[in-house]
């Protein structure tokens, strides 16, 4: 969009920018000018002016600098147009169009808009009519709150197919612009059209801006609802289709409330579902967005690291701690891999099996959902354990194999300094794994497995010597971890590892109690299965210590330690992961279990 220089000046003279700043930024007046602390870097005493005569903001500090448009391009994280067109219509303006077509477009994407704005507010107003109490009790017991419905706007759709249509009738809209928005739509046998969404709970979706572009509609539970037509199933959600003003793949829902989060440093997070980001918003976690049913496309990542702020832009996917959740996140790896740049990239999370983080935080609290989105692997780290978990490499060949591997991942890097970091961190754990001679490197039957290590996540490099007083104990709980989420997901190997669980010491003490409780209770009762096992540790309050050990943000390191991994190779897996740990921390020459 290009606009006539004469215009801004004359947009810029019409509005103060001391109030447009003002409603973002707490300025107190200073002689001619306003200060406050600048809202682009963090600090206690202010050094960001504003100047209503020059028309433009200053900073002291950080050297922020800019007019009205650029002050809402940076704080709102907004394209040059966007933030035209906003301050246009706050003076009362209207931004020129080039071309007769242009403005053609531009009035019918109004149109859709106001379309859609409308249909919104006919949703949230039926959510509160007495006939649709049980829809409102539903989002009452999923946890919601008025002060969430309200922002998130959630609605509820009429089962009446007719009774939308009319409403917007009534309001001057058209049929043609009804089924364009897709808030209607013709069945097959040429009857009129109706409306798309019926009974079923709305979540608007909106573009950057907050302005509604589509909705997405949850079905009630079956006892809510009326019966089902025949066998037809319907499906739990539905959304809009494309339309002019909406596209699917570019869109993430949540994200207008995320990019002010994330404006002032907040952490994005990207989830699965409507309720998800929700739940998250609810509970604090307020730069969560999901994509629409979709896995996360290009434009969605791109879109998410142009709404972080900072130098260094690392949303938080977070992903089902089941393997379906680990599919997903290597193809999240995938897509974004290519995509890296200085200071872009992503981290993994993954919750624990069966939860999505509105359930998680819902049974187990904020506190839990926090500490999976701190133990977030970085992309870089979950590349390396996703090649080598779970695989054994005692010969030429498959190591070599997993070196073709890591660096047929890195060629797919297009930034080339991105590209050559990651070949040589990859490749520098790569030769310590497998060509520094150390005495630990192998276990009993010659066998070498990757390990973790370089990381702050899992302690210092293998093969470097210790350093006294160093802290290696990060390494060593997660190692423990893994030994014991074998346990609890295999109790049937006690008999085999018996002794060794015996002399383990974990190095914390809630672990240790954990350990102790194991091996007492399975020496008592040596048949136990898993799900018998999981309830008494649950009963016998070890729910924290469960939750904090059977994950795949610990499966990911020792696949052998997660529950799908064969029955059979458990145990020996096992003792040689923990032969390794005991010659690594104590020192001491291989034990011979
Ligand atoms: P889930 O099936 O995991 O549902 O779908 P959910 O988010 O946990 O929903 P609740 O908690 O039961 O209400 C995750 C997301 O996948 C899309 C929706 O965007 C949903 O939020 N989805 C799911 C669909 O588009 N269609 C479907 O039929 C199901
Ligand atoms: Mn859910």
């Amino acid at each position: 969009m290009s606009v006539p220089a004469g215009f801004l000046d004359e947009l810029r003279s019409r509005l103060t920018l001391s109030e447009i700043i003002g409603r973002k930024v707490k300025l107190v007046r200073a002689g001619r000018e306003f200060k406050g602390c600048c809202p682009f870097h963090r600090e206690k005493t202010p050094s960001f002016t504003v100047s209503d005569d020059k028309h433009f903001y200053h900073c002291f500090g950080c050297g922020a600098h800019g007019d009205a448009v650029g002050f809402l391009m940076q704080h709102d994280n907004l394209a040059f147009p966007e933030a035209v067109e906003i301050l246009a219509a706050q003076a009362g303006m209207q931004v020129p169009r080039e071309n007769p077509q242009d403005a053609e477009r531009e009035k019918g994407r109004r149109d859709l808009l106001a379309l859609m704005d409308e249909t919104a507010k006919f949703f949230q107003d039926c959510l509160y009519e007495p006939r649709n109490r049980q829809a409102l009790d539903y989002t009452h017991g999923r946890g919601l709150n008025e002060e969430i419905i309200g922002s998130y706007r959630i609605g509820f759709s009429p089962e009446e197919p007719q009774l939308l249509l009319s409403h917007l009738k009534g309001k001057g809209f058209s049929p043609q612009d009804m089924l364009a928005a897709g808030v209607a739509k013709t069945s097959d046998q040429s009857r009129g059209p109706y409306a798309f969404f019926r009974g079923r709970i709305i979540f608007p979706v909106t573009d950057r801006r907050g302005r509604c572009v589509a909705f997405g509609g949850r079905i009630l539970p079956e006892h809510l609802r009326p019966p089902d037509r025949g066998s037809f199933t319907p499906p739990k959600y539905i959304n809009s289709p494309d339309s002019p003003i909406f596209h699917k793949s570019r869109v993430l829902y949540g994200e207008a409330h995320a990019r002010m989060e994330a404006g002032s440093g907040g952490t994005l997070l990207v989830v699965e579902g409507y309720m998800d980001v929700i739940a998250c918003a609810a509970a604090g976690f307020k730069g969560a967005v999901a994509p629409m049913g979709t896995a996360l496309t290009e434009e969605q990542i791109a879109s998410l690291w142009k709404m972080a702020a900072g130098p260094v832009k690392e949303p938080v996917l977070c992903f089902d701690g089941d393997t379906a959740g680990r599919r997903a996140a290597e193809r999240a790896r995938d897509r974004i891999l290519p995509l890296l740049q200085p200071g872009q990239s992503a981290r993994f999370a993954f919750l624990p099996e069966g939860e999505d983080p509105d359930t998680m935080i819902r049974t187990r609290g904020a506190d839990s959902f926090r500490s999976v989105l701190e133990r977030a692997l970085p992309l870089s780290e979950f590349l390396w354990f996703s090649l080598t978990s779970g695989r054994l490499f005692n010969t030429p060949e498959s190591q070599a194999g997993l070196k073709k591997d890591l660096l047929d991942q890195v060629t797919r890097i297009a930034d080339r300094d991105v590209q050559q970091l990651y070949r040589q961190q990859l490749m520098q754990r790569f030769s310590q794994q497998f060509f520094t001679s150390n005495r630990f490197g192998t276990d009993q039957g010659g066998v070498r497995r990757a390990r973790p290590s370089g990381s702050s996540l899992t302690g210092g490099a293998r093969g470097t010597p210790k350093k006294p007083g160093r802290p290696v104990d990060h390494r060593k709980t997660l190692s423990v971890r893994i030994l014991l989420a074998a346990v609890i997901n295999h109790p049937h190997i006690h008999d085999e590892i018996e002794e060794a669980l015996g002399c383990l010491q974990p190095g914390d003490a809630a672990l240790d109690r954990l350990r102790q409780f194991l091996v007492t209770y399975l020496t008592a009762n040596p048949l136990t299965e898993r799900h018998k096992l999981l309830e008494v540790l649950i009963q016998s309050g070890f729910e924290e210590e469960i939750n904090d050990i059977l994950n795949e943000s610990v499966y990911v390191h020792a696949s052998f330690c997660g529950p799908r991994t064969l029955p059979e190779t458990v145990a020996s897996r096992w003792l040689a992961f923990w032969r390794d740990l005991e010659a690594r921390e104590q020192k001491t020459p291989l034990i011979k279990a």
